[in-house]
């Protein structure tokens, strides 16, 4: 069977990963996919740099536009982050040359993902992007496919590794924060800039999406109520603790008469709860149907491996030919979202 060719923008963390495991495993890839998946070219600022992973059998495009344009590929894969610059450019690119797009850049898409979603429509291609919210969870496919017959009443957690770390090592082992924050680092939780994660900003990222996905509306990102855990002390911690509670980075959508609310900000819940216990990187996500009721999924949701799998998941949908919207539903039926605060417009 013709294999699946994609282009892989983007070496680091994410990159190296999906390329680490498309290497170690193919074999199991492509009996799951229905067909080989095979890396044809990558592309990254350095190419000198050691990524850990052979690079021989790609070929090397210093250009990541040029990679999206390449005719070879099938899937462009684009891991290099960044919202506006040459993730967007590329992105855009690949879709206007046919190609489908899986991208692990949530802050891409909460900027841009009603635009790129109409384009990879009228384009006929399809844009996943399991890997950009909550790394290795699919909570992308249990939203769109799993819980699909659903009408959602909630969805809600702790969707950022690096906060979550911050939090409870700071809490267990009373460490400062910026020992803490050098930890995270070397684990590879950080995003390039690290205030979009410790001012909550990746967080409110995700829980746009999946609030769009959830409430059928476009991505509202601006209408975000958003807090980060810079103003969180030892000392709060230590006092909600001696009370029964953590402090967690909780996010919570909802649609109510007054429109869709969305809310990152650091909360209190019980020390003995689910998301209470929740350790390290580790990211939790709860969805709230009318006829499921709760569903709650827990698991890495950062760092090479877990990231890298959720890229792979899009990878193989793809192979095996399924379709499905960037949001679950044509990007050109999402209604427009209103925002939470204040009176409804
Ligand atoms: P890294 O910083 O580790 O890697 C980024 C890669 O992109 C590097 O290889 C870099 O090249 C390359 N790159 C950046 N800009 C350009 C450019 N203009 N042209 C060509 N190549 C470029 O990032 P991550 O792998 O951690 O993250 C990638 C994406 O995945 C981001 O959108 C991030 O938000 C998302 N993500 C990351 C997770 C994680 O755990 N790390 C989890 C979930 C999502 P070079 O190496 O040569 O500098
Ligand atoms: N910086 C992000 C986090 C990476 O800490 O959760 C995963 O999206």
């Amino acid at each position: 069977t013709a294999p699946l060719r994609i282009g892989i923008a983007g070496l680091g963390t994410v990159g190296a990963g999906v390329l680490r495991i498309l290497q170690a495993q193919g074999d199991l890839i492509a009996a799951r996919a229905g067909r080989p998946i095979e890396a044809v070219a990558v592309s990254a600022r350095d190419r000198a740099k050691d990524r850990g992973v052979p690079l021989d059998a790609h070929a090397w495009e210093a250009d990541p536009v040029a990679l999206a344009r390449r005719p070879d590929i099938d899937v462009f894969v684009e891991v290099m982050g960044g919202h506006e610059g040459a993730a967007k450019a590329a992105t855009e690119a690949a879709l206007a040359a046919g190609h489908d797009v899986v991208t692990a850049n949530k802050a891409m898409l909460a900027h841009h993902g009603q635009a790129l979603a109409l384009a990879a429509e009228e384009a006929g291609r399809v844009l996943r992007f399991e890997a950009a919210v909550a790394g290795g969870i699919p909570v992308i496919k249990a939203l769109t496919e799993g819980l699909a017959g659903n009408r959602m009443t909630r969805v809600m957690g702790v969707m950022n590794g690096t906060c979550n770390y911050i939090l409870t090592r700071m809490e267990e082992a009373g460490l400062p924060y910026a020992e803490v924050f050098e930890e995270a680092r070397q684990l590879g939780y950080l995003e390039a800039d690290p205030r979009l994660d410790v001012d909550g900003i990746d967080a409110g990222h995700k829980l746009s999406l999946l609030a769009a996905i959830a409430f059928g509306t476009q991505v509202a990102f601006d209408h975000v109520e958003l807090e980060g855990i810079g103003s969180v002390t030892i000392e709060d911690i230590r006092r909600a603790a001696d009370m029964g509670f953590k402090i967690k980075l909780l996010g919570v959508a909802q649609m109510t008469g007054r429109g869709l609310e969305q809310r990152m900000r650091p909360c209190l819940v019980p020390a003995t709860s689910p998301l209470g216990q929740l350790q390290g990187g580790t990211n939790m996500v709860v969805l709230e149907g009318d006829s499921v009721g709760q569903v709650v999924l827990r698991g890495a949701g950062a760092g090479a491996g877990p990231t890298a799998s959720a890229v792979l998941s899009d990878l193989i949908d793809i192979a095996r030919g399924n379709r499905v919207p960037t949001f679950g539903q044509p990007a050109a039926t999402l209604a427009r979202a209103r925002p939470a605060k204040g009176a409804v417009p």
